[in-house]
């Protein structure tokens, strides 16, 4: 039981939202990053792994999370929802703006320990998703492949959609990067992200 404690998060309080890397919070505490394209699914899981549904907002409607979005767990570490990439709807400005914010706090962000990259597991392979990760390969960005709403196709739609994707990354990638699988309808993966951050926040 004391083992599933650990991975229990306590407390989880939103702290500010910061358009750009120069006005996130001055903290040595270690941070993960949560990005993907948009209505992929960044701000449910923040929600699942702080079991808190109101954490992060939620939408149906894509380009919710526009801003650096800061939230302090158990004193100890910072989880940071990203604005989602790829929305066909995002005027062109605005996706200028977001790639300038985002790449400027991935590449430069100190505390960064590791970047969550969450892949729509229901859908195939997706360009952009590729060209964001050989980006982070190439800027040395430490991240973790995470697809997501496996809930909502069979295990066969499911291990293709994945195969095809990393052999996709392969191409470019020098080893194959670790990644999870996880669904917030089934809680599927909980542990094992949060056993993934302690770990992390503990070395
Ligand atoms: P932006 O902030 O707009 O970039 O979106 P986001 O990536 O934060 O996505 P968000 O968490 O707002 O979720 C988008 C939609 O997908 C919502 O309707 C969620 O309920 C749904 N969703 C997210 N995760 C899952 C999942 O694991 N399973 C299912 N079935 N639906 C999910
Ligand atoms: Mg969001």
């Amino acid at each position: 039981m004391y083992g599933l404690d650990i991975l229990n998060v306590k407390s989880a309080v939103f702290v500010k939202s910061a358009p750009t890397v120069n006005d996130c919070p001055e903290s040595n505490l270690p941070e993960f990053a949560f990005i993907g394209r948009s209505n992929v699914g960044k701000s449910s899981l923040i929600n699942l792994l702080c079991n808190n549904k109101n954490l992060a907002k939620v939408s149906r409607t894509p380009g919710k999370t526009k801003l650096i979005n800061y939230f302090l767990i158990d004193n100890a570490w910072h989880l940071v929802d990203l604005p989602g990439y790829g929305y066909a709807k995002t005027a062109k400005t605005n996706r200028a703006t977001w790639l300038q914010s985002t790449s400027e706090f991935l590449a430069n962000r100190e505390n960064l320990k590791t970047t969550f990259v969450l892949i729509d597991g229901t859908i195939p392979t997706q360009g952009n998703d590729l060209d964001f990760i050989e980006w982070l390969l190439e800027t040395q960005i430490n991240f973790v492949i995470v697809f997501t709403k496996v809930d909502k196709v069979n295990q066969k739609e499911l291990s293709a959609n994945i195969k095809v994707f990393m052999e996709n990354v392969m191409q470019f990638a020098p080893s194959e990067p670790k990644y999870f699988v996880t669904s917030i309808e089934k809680k599927h993966s909980k542990d094992k992200l949060l056993e993934y951050i302690m770990e992390s926040v503990n070395s």
